[in-house]
């Protein structure tokens, strides 16, 4: 296969952990085909030519309309802020590129499901960027819950916290506008537990839900205050499909938690929990043995749960943040080449959007959403 073209727009947090993902790829992975850093895009001009230096693009580029536009280009990169994943999405996928887009999709599910329509129309291979669920224990208790090994599964609990938006007097940013931010901590955290929660315990029946804005109002840099129009926290109940029950409860302002990204998935026979704060553990409980010496297994991930082994060859040596980018980088050049298809594409990341989206109505029309038929 020719060598692939990348195209980068934004070089912050995400634009960086793409970067380094890019760069790793073919070293980790042997079977994924070559890509060349071809043009980094971000502004203004100076900015993104000094960052195309430093992560080893070609050329650089402050105008994203004419990267994206660029017939020798293959892969768009999307990480820019949550407003403008629907606007370079499709201008990409119209341009006949393939797209790799940071979560959340989109502000509303609306302009979610116009993403899906024109990835369904161009043909073109998406990815959004659920690097969690990349996690060679997340894939491992994805198999434990398939073989049975905890029985029926019968109910999920998640959490996911941060506290970066704990502190009262910390400045107003787009991330507490509608416009440019869309949902609040639904958007931001929730999201990706519910990656995680659709994958061990399949599509979401319905839900009823609450949220809350606990900061009203922050400071402006330049004096005077602004409001705060998303939510800070939310909870959630649900119903999946399967019969099964569970609940998520997510908050950006819970002091002390930096990534507490964890869940419990308990069945008739067991149950297995995760807490991403410890990555590389899983822990599994089953019911069985001498009653005496009955309790909780660490599992370690080491070369036994793939791909862990493309990048160590030694268990409990531990991979990290980053490195769950580089597989989902493995898994977008994969499914170009014709290989497995990645998940979740934007068709399938619509199920996500639902999700925070639907919870986000529940609590705003206190009723239960359903998502059947939907
Ligand atoms: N997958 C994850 O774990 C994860 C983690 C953090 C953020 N995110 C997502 O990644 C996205 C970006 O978040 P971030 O934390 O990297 O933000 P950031 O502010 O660190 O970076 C945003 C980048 O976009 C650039 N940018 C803004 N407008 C632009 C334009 N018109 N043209 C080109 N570049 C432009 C900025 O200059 C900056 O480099 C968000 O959607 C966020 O939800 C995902």
């Amino acid at each position: 296969m020719k060598r692939l073209n990348v195209a980068l727009i934004g070089t912050g947090f995400m634009g960086k952990a793409h970067a380094l993902a890019f760069n790793a790829v073919r070293q980790t992975f042997g079977d994924v085909p070559k890509v060349a850093l071809h043009t980094l895009c971000d502004t203004p001009a100076a900015k993104a030519a000094q960052m195309a230096d430093q992560f080893g693009f070609a050329h650089s580029s402050e105008d994203w309309r004419a990267t994206v536009a660029n017939p020798e280009i293959d892969i768009v990169s999307i990480t820019t802020p949550n407003g403008m994943h629907r606007e370079m999405a499709v201008a990409a996928l119209k341009a006949g590129k393939h797209v790799w887009c940071e979560k959340p999709m989109a502000l509303t599910l609306a302009e979610a499901e116009e993403m899906a329509g024109v990835a369904n129309a161009a043909g073109k291979v998406t990815l959004l960027g659920y690097n969690y669920i990349r996690n060679p224990a997340i894939d491992h208790a994805v198999r434990l819950v398939a073989e049975g090994r905890i029985g029926r599964v019968v109910h999920f609990r998640g959490w996911v916290d941060e506290d970066y938006q704990a502190d009262p007097d910390l400045h107003w940013t787009w991330r507490a506008k509608l416009k440019d931010a869309g949902l609040g901590t639904l958007g931001d955290l929730g999201c990706h537990l519910v990656s995680m929660m659709l994958r061990l315990m399949g599509p979401v029946e319905s839900l009823v839900a609450d949220t809350q804005i606990i900061h009203e109002t922050r400071p402006l840099p330049e004096g005077g205050r602004a409001r705060v129009e998303n939510e800070d926290t939310a909870t959630a109940i649900l119903r999946f499909a399967s019969g099964a029950q569970g609940s998520f409860s997510t908050s950006r302002s819970a002091w002390g938690r930096k990534n507490r990204l964890d869940w419990e998935v308990h069945g008739t026979k067991g149950m297995i929990s995760f807490a991403q704060e410890r990555m590389n553990e899983l822990h599994l409980y089953v019911n069985e043995g001498d009653r005496a010496e009955q309790g909780f297994r660490t599992i370690l991930t080491g070369p036994a749960h793939p791909p862990y082994g493309a990048f160590c060859p030694a268990a409990g040596h531990q991979i990290g943040f980053n490195d769950l980018k580089v597989i989902e980088a493995a898994q977008l050049l994969h499914a170009i080449a014709g290989g497995q298809p990645c998940w979740p594409g934007f068709a399938e990341g619509l199920e996500i959007e639902r999700v925070i989206h639907g919870a986000a109505e529940a609590a705003q029309t206190g009723t239960r959403v359903s998502f059947v038929g939907r």
